[in-house]
This record gives structure tokens, C-alpha cells and sequence, in this order.
């Protein structure tokens, strides 16, 4: 099998790792890759955006299979795109319509009020609608939750203590601050709980689920500061126990698989739901059409089966042959743990280009049955073969282990054979359990 993953993130280095190990992965292309992921296979400079480019490529190079890493190839339609070209290969995800539940939170929203999915309660305000949204927003209850509806790079969520602020906040997003994302607001219910993620792969009539992981978003040490696209994740969450998983599924995985089949919208590939725990009772807060980042890179060397055979089973629907239908993909026993090492100043101006010095060969993780595997994110080569820092999340140390503490250990002595110029870490994902 000839497969084509997009994207550049660590997400993507941990899926190019875990597809190139399987057996029957004859070539990998990864575009644009980093240099992590052009050690697991070609890195190819072409723009995930770039549907045309991609879908010659893959008649020039015989590819089998796209693999999309980021959210917005699937956003975009990639899926019907290359479902239009009779030559092209299947690509694992949501079609563009399917892809909504990510890409407007208004519709995933009604997804969920339609199928009886537990969620925060809503109301979504039009541009044509401000004068009741304030109006709302007068009454709320704070803190008051306000969500740009459209994709705004994990910054179009606002949660307010202040009616005012939230009303000049509302404003500001139905007048253009995250672009288009904010023509519409949704208002929502402040939950009060836990949060965890929950990953499954689906081939349009059944699921498996892949272990659950938390991931901690804020910038600061106790989850303090801005918000960032994860500066770590643990695998599985500790208070995760097997009632709360059967209430998960129960509740919201298969009511899930079941509304998209019933509403007709096609979606083979990974939905991530991200969940808070409230007195015990899981709702849902958003759900992704893809992996988590750097959820991945924890959830993916737990798994004790080779991932390319189920990526394969979802565009033609034989997700049943290989896992029990609405069961688990095999996992290894034990915690998987991730740190980011990112670029001081993220997420907001920090600077690149700074040497990266570390194991020789930091470009690959290490072999599975390793117990530390080093990703690489905002990496790049320079002309002179010198690794350097080219992005706010610069690299993600994951440690495995029999327990949390021990995946830890592991993940920050990993860490510590890496250093750059202004190098910033949390030093307390996973600790509290
Ligand atoms: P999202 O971009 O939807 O993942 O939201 C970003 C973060 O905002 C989430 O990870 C939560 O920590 C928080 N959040 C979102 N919605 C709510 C809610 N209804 N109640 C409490 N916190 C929320
Ligand atoms: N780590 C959060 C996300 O990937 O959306």
C-alpha cells in the first residue's frame, strides 16, 4: 500500500511513524512533512489545500490511500473532491458536509440537539440576530461562553465573567475578529466539570475507540495563561474507569455514528470528541474531524495493532473485520505521556531558527518497544543539515510506561536530552492523578 499523509505537525510525525511501521505499508509520502516525518518516508512539497496537485501526485506515484492529519484539507472537501476524480485514491475522513461538526460549531450544535447527544445548552445569533444576542447575553448566567461558529485556529472560544465584556466581546466577533468564523456566535452554558478526549475511527455504520487521553491546553504551569493547540496529553486518563466509558459510548459515540448515518452524511475516518465530565456525566464540547495534537502522540504508541490496516477498512466500510464493532483497537497495557517543547513567547511572537541540539538523530523516533519516542513538530533542516526550531510547538517527547508516573519519567528524561534557545516546557502535565 502507497499512502499519502498530509500535514506538518507532531500529530503528523506520530501517524507517519505508527502507518510506516505497519507490514503493509510499501511507501509513505508525507506533504509538506517535517523532518521527522521524512525519516518515516518522501516528504513532498505540496499544499494540503491543493486538491488538483495532490490528486495528480497520487496518479504519478500510484497512491492507495490519503491520510489527512489537520482539520482544514476536510473542512475544504477533500473527501468529495477526490470522490469527483475516478482515478483518485479513497481518503480517510468526514466529506465536506460531515466535516461541519468541526468546521461550525452552530451545526454541530444542532447535530447534537437533534440526536439527544448531552451538550451544554446553546442558542446561536446571526450578524442579522445581534440585538437579541445582547439582549441574551444580559440575562446569562456567567461565566457566559461565547463561540466564533467557523474555524479561528483554536482562539474562537471566549469565556467571560464579565455581561459587558461579553456583550462587547459578541459584537466585536459578529464584526469580523476572527474573519468569517464569527458571522455567527454561539452563546453556550458554562460547564463546570473534568475534561477529556475521546478518539474514535469509524467506517460510516460502526467504531472502535482508541485509548482516551487529556490534554492540557493552557500555556502556563496549573493550566493558567492562554490557550495553545496543547503543550501536553497523558494516555489513557486515570478517572476514565470502565463505567464512565460505557456511558461514553453508550451516550455519545454510538448516538454519534448513528445521527451522521441517519442525517446521510458520509464520514469514514477519525472523529475526536472532546467531552466534560460533569458529576460524573459526560457532555460534549466540540468534536474534531481528526486526531488530536498532541493527543496523538500519546494515543498512538499505546496501540498494540498495526494502524494502517484500519485506516485502509474505513472508505470501504470493513471496520468489522478487524475490531469488535464498537469495541477498542488492541492497546498495550500501561501510560503513554506527552511534553511539548515549544518556542518561549508562544503562542504568541516567539522566534525561530534557533539550533536544536539533542540525540544524534533526533529526526526518528525510537523503535516501538522503546520506552521514550521524540516527534517532530516546528522543526526544520537547514541548508548545512543543522536542525532548527521553525515553530511555536517545536518537538513532543512521549514516554511510555506501566503507569502514568513512570510514562513521565520517561517523557521529561526524553526532554532533557533536547535544548534550544529559549526552550519552554510544562513541567505539571499529568501530574494531580
Ligand atoms: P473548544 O475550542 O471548543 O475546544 O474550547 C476551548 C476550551 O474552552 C475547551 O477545551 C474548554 O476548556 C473550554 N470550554 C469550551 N466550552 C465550554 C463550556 N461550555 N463550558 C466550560 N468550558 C468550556
Ligand atoms: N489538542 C487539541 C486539539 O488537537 O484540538
Amino acid at each position: 500500500m502507497i499512502v499519502l499523509l498530509l500535514g506538518s505537525g507532531g500529530r503528523e510525525h506520530a501517524l507517519a511513524h505508527a502507518i510506516a511501521s505497519s507490514s503493509d505499508c510499501e511507501k509513505l509520502f508525507t506533504a509538506p512533512g517535517n523532518p521527522g516525518t521524512a525519516a518515516c518516508g518522501r516528504n513532498v512539497a505540496l499544499d494540503p489545500l491543493d486538491f488538483e496537485a495532490l490528486m495528480d501526485f497520487c496518479e504519478e506515484e500510484g497512491v492507495d490511500l490519503v491520510v489527512v492529519g489537520p482539520e482544514a484539507p476536510l473542512v475544504a472537501g477533500i473527501v468529495d473532491a477526490f470522490g469527483e476524480r475516478p482515478t483518485a485514491p479513497a481518503v480517510v475522513g468526514p466529506g465536506k458536509d460531515a466535516a461541519q461538526l468541526e468546521g461550525s460549531k452552530a451545526f454541530a450544535k444542532a447535530f447534537m440537539a437533534r440526536h439527544g447527544i448531552p451538550t451544554a445548552g446553546y442558542k446561536a445569533f446571526t450578524a442579522a440576530e445581534r440585538e437579541e444576542g445582547l439582549a441574551h447575553l444580559a440575562a446569562a448566567p456567567t461565566p457566559i461562553v461565547l463561540k466564533a461558529d467557523g474555524l479561528a485556529a483554536g482562539k474562537g472560544v471566549l469565556i467571560l465573567e464579565d455581561r459587558a465584556e461579553a456583550q462587547a466581546e459578541f459584537a466585536a466577533m459578529l464584526d469580523g475578529k476572527f474573519g468569517d468564523a464569527g458571522h455567527q456566535v454561539v452563546v453556550e452554558q458554562f460547564l463546570d466539570g473534568v475534561e477529556m478526549s475521546v478518539f474514535a475511527v469509524s467506517d460510516g455504520e460502526t467504531y472502535a475507540l482508541l485509548p482516551s487521553s487529556k490534554d492540557y491546553k493552557r500555556i502556563g504551569e496549573g493550566d493558567t495563561g492562554l490557550n495553545t493547540g496543547g503543550m501536553g496529553a497523558i494516555s489513557p486518563v486515570p478517572y476514565a474507569d470502565t463505567d464512565l466509558m460505557a456511558r461514553i459510548r453508550e451516550r455519545i459515540v454510538a448516538p454519534t455514528v448513528r445521527g451522521l448515518a441517519k442525517d446521510g452524511l458520509d464520514y469514514r475516518g477519525f472523529i475526536y470528541f472532546g467531552l466534560m465530565i460533569v458529576d460524573g456525566e459526560p457532555l460534549v464540547i466540540e468534536y474534531n474531524c481528526r486526531m488530536g495534537d498532541p493527543e496523538t502522540q500519546a494515543v498512538l504508541p499505546l496501540l498494540d495493532q498495526e494502524l494502517l490496516p484500519v485506516l485502509e477498512a474505513l472508505p470501504d466500510g470493513r471496520l468489522d473485520d478487524l475490531v469488535e464493532p464498537g469495541g477498542d483497537l488492541a492497546v498495550r497495557p500501561g501510560a503513554a505521556a506527552t511534553i511539548v517543547l515549544a518556542s518561549g513567547g508562544y503562542p504568541e511572537a516567539y522566534s525561530k531558527d534557533k539550533a536544536i541540539e539533542g540525540p544524534a538523530d533526533p529526526a526518528s523516533p525510537a523503535s516501538p518497544a522503546d520506552a521514550a519516542l521524540i516527534y517532530h513538530a516546528g522543526t526544520r533542516l537547514d541548508g548545512e543539515g543543522i536542525l532548527r526550531t521553525n515553530g511555536g510547538r517545536v518537538m513532543a517527547c512521549t514516554g511510555r510506561g506501566p503507569n502514568l508516573a513512570a510514562a513521565l519519567d520517561q517523557a521529561n528524561a526524553a526532554a532533557d536530552t533536547l535544548c534550544f534557545e529559549k526552550l519552554y516546557r510544562r513541567s505539571d502535565i499529568g501530574s494531580g492523578f
